[in-house]
């Protein structure tokens, strides 16, 4: 019987670790609120305590009368007392719970005065990312939020179409995205490594395949990392990756995509100057392999129904040069 408890809870608790999970804080701002949500469920724990207990007590001291009409005695100085005590309790309750929420609050604005480091876009359904280039300038990819440890960084928040949320439970609260208006956010992760951030609002039919890979890296490892994604695109490393190229720049993927250096390109959808180097495709859908390249690029509306990319129509043949093409884009 321990054991089968044992198990049950492990099974309800294993979802509240891991890589996307707010009960696995990883930042300044996430230890913050996972403070708050310890202080919130310790008072109003005591007082739900406090109340089964007297419950418990009344039905005791009253069990022979149950029957009887209990009649009140208005001057009775116990109940007195004790409705005193338990109002007494209940405002000591909300003065906790106030003090606590504004001080997390204060951790939270402590850098709203800074400049945003990263534009945040929501679209439906995949997430347009611009990063201030330390040489001027915005540094434009997708779907792959790249963030410095140990170290504040202002995110501006916007959607380019219908209400989004911004969340990464391991870094930060929710925050909605909003069309025709600017919302900020500041992360200071602490540790290293990857979460996966995702869509909480509504968005429409793919609103679930609407991820955000996220990777942490020390300060070090995100300029090299910054730095090779505002080099332009690499040059196709073979003739059918040539034909790739040829192919994207007069077909229809140039009127919503853009690759730097290589492709002007409309801005529709994701920058693909440097699609290899993501580790997933199309917003978390897919893992990025040659396979699901050819798959996506064929059969989007197969993979991810109602996205916004149309059906390619294209042969075989003209499919495998592209693929070839794109993955070499790191
Ligand atoms: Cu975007 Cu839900």
């Amino acid at each position: 019987m321990r054991r089968r408890i044992a198990i049950g809870l492990a099974l309800g608790l294993g979802g509240c670790a891991g890589r996307q999970s707010a009960l696995d804080p990883a930042s300044d701002q996430a230890v913050a609120l996972h403070g708050l949500l310890g202080l919130m469920l310790a008072v109003c724990g005591i007082a739900y305590l406090l109340v089964l207990l007297f419950l418990g007590w009344a039905l005791w001291r009253h069990r022979r009368r149950l029957d009887h009409a209990v009649e009140l005695e208005p001057h009775d100085r116990v109940l007195q007392l004790g409705l005193g005590a338990w109002a007494g309790l209940m405002a000591l309750g909300l003065v906790v719970l106030i003090g606590g929420s504004f001080l997390v609050d204060r951790t939270l604005a402590r850098h709203d005065e800074a400049a945003a480091d990263i534009r945040v876009t929501g679209h439906q359904w995949w997430w347009r990312l611009e990063y201030r280039d330390p040489a001027g300038g915005w540094i434009e990819t997708a779907n792959e939020l790249h963030l410095p440890a140990n170290r504040p960084t202002r995110i501006e928040i916007r959607s380019a179409d219908v209400i989004h949320s911004f969340w990464i439970p391991n870094l930060s609260g929710k925050i909605d995205m909003i069309p025709g208006r600017t919302n900020h956010l500041t992360v200071t992760p602490r540790r290293l490594g990857w979460v996966r951030g995702q869509c909480a609002e509504f968005c429409g039919l793919q609103h679930a395949r609407m991820a955000l890979e996220v990777k942490v890296d020390t300060p070090e490892d995100f300029a090299a990392w910054l730095a090779g994604q505002a080099r332009p695109a690499a040059a196709p490393s073979s003739p059918g990756a040539a034909r790739g190229l040829s192919l994207i720049a007069s077909g229809t993927c140039a009127s919503c995509h853009r690759i730097r250096g290589a492709v002007g390109g409309g801005r529709a959808g994701p920058d693909l100057t440097h699609l290899a180097s993501r580790r997933s495709l199309a917003a978390g859908t897919l893992p990025m392999s040659r396979g699901a390249l050819g798959g996506w690029i064929t059969q989007p509306q197969a993979l991810k129904p109602g996205a916004e990319m149309p059906a390619s129509g294209l042969a075989p043949d003209e499919a495998l040069a592209i693929v070839s093409y794109l993955e070499g884009l790191r």
